[in-house]
């Protein structure tokens, strides 16, 4: 008898061992992941100064990076958190206290962050929506920093780190690929011409993020985060979308609800952002939402 629970015991001891060893080895390959020190050639986004760009850019601003970073861009605590694994705030893009805009020397590590997915030392950053905006233009990436260097200063510290486990995590390969170890990388981008076409309205839908909560394919589904149950509805021709004027689909995001009279929720459908769209703009994106397969 003696003897069974003793080779019990040696079997639990090395594999709790070799669980342990297992544990290190992602942590190294974590740590390794999150400090490694990338470089990439110069994109050639030039940031203008004039104050018709500038508007461009507030509007860009106002329209996508403000349903993460906060509606005065200032930052948003705790937009990543998940207990023990570690907490990312949504940085403060202003040239306020706390702001990257106080901590960034150059044009150039702004576009590294927004299109490349690395901070000013070159690390990896855990801003997902660089996956959507490596497809922003030279253009329109150019007026988005020229608005951020002169937006009104909001003085917030924002912060982000993984614990242990997070790092665990991330070196056993469970949250998938960084942004900057998924991104392609191209230092020349460009947009379809403006208007009311469907290619045109392709490109707001990127800008816009929507594919990020109803789907690759825009026939919605669950929501990104698992915690939330609110189903994300489809939006291609075969959801209600499909029975609505272009009116009715302008009035819903600018005023929240439907045609069918159901009020969207602004915490989890970003409308108040997407709302501050032109006329041309959501009728571009109508369009395209309408060309698409009903599916
Ligand atoms: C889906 C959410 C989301 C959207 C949309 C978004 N960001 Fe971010 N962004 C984040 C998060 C989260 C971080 C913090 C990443 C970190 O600390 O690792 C971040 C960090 C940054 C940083 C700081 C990088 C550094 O040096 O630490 C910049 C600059 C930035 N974002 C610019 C933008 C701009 C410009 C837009 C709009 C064109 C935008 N972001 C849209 C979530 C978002
Ligand atoms: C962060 C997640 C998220 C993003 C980004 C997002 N949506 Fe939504 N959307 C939702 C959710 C969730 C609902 C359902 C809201 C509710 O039921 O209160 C919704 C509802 C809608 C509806 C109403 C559909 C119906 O049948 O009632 C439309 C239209 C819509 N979204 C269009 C868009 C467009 C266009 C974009 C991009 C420009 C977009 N959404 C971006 C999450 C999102």
């Amino acid at each position: 008898m003696n003897k069974i629970f003793k080779w019990i015991g040696i079997v639990l001891g090395s594999l709790s061992g070799l669980l342990l060893a297992l544990a290190l080895v992602f942590l190294i390959l974590g740590n390794m992941r999150l400090n490694k020190t990338y470089v990439f050639p110069t994109d050639s986004v030039i940031v203008p100064t004039d104050d018709a760009s500038i508007a461009r850019g507030k509007h860009i601003a106002e329209t996508t990076c403000a349903q993460c970073h906060g509606a005065d861009l200032g930052g948003v605590g705790g937009w990543f958190k998940m207990e023990g694994v570690g907490e990312v705030d949504a940085s403060n893009l202003t040239t306020g206290l706390g702001g990257v805009g106080s901590v960034y020397t150059s044009d150039a590590e702004y576009v590294r962050a927004i299109r490349h997915g690395i901070d000013a030392e070159g690390k990896p950053i855990f801003m997902p929506a660089v996956l959507v905006y490596q497809r922003v233009s030279d253009e329109d990436l150019g007026a988005v920093i020229a608005y951020l260097k002169v937006a009104p200063p909001v003085d917030r510290v924002t912060e982000g780190s993984f614990e242990m486990m997070g790092k665990i995590m991330l070196g056993a390969g469970l949250f998938g690929k960084l942004p900057v170890e998924e991104a392609s990388h191209a230092t020349t981008v460009s947009a379809p011409e403006a208007g009311v076409t469907v290619e045109y309205g392709e490109y707001l839908a990127v800008l816009g993020d929507c594919a990020s909560c109803h789907g690759a394919d825009y026939a919605g589904g669950a929501y990104p985060d698992p915690s939330v149950t609110l189903p994300v509805p489809n939006i291609t021709p075969a959801g209600n979308i499909g029975a609505w004027t272009e009116e009715e689909f302008i009035a819903a995001m600018r005023e929240g609800i439907t045609p069918e009279g159901k009020p969207l929720a602004p915490a989890f459908m970003p409308f108040e952002a997407i709302g501050k769209m032109t006329d041309d703009e959501l009728a571009a994106l109508y369009l395209f939402l309408q060309s698409l397969p009903a599916q």
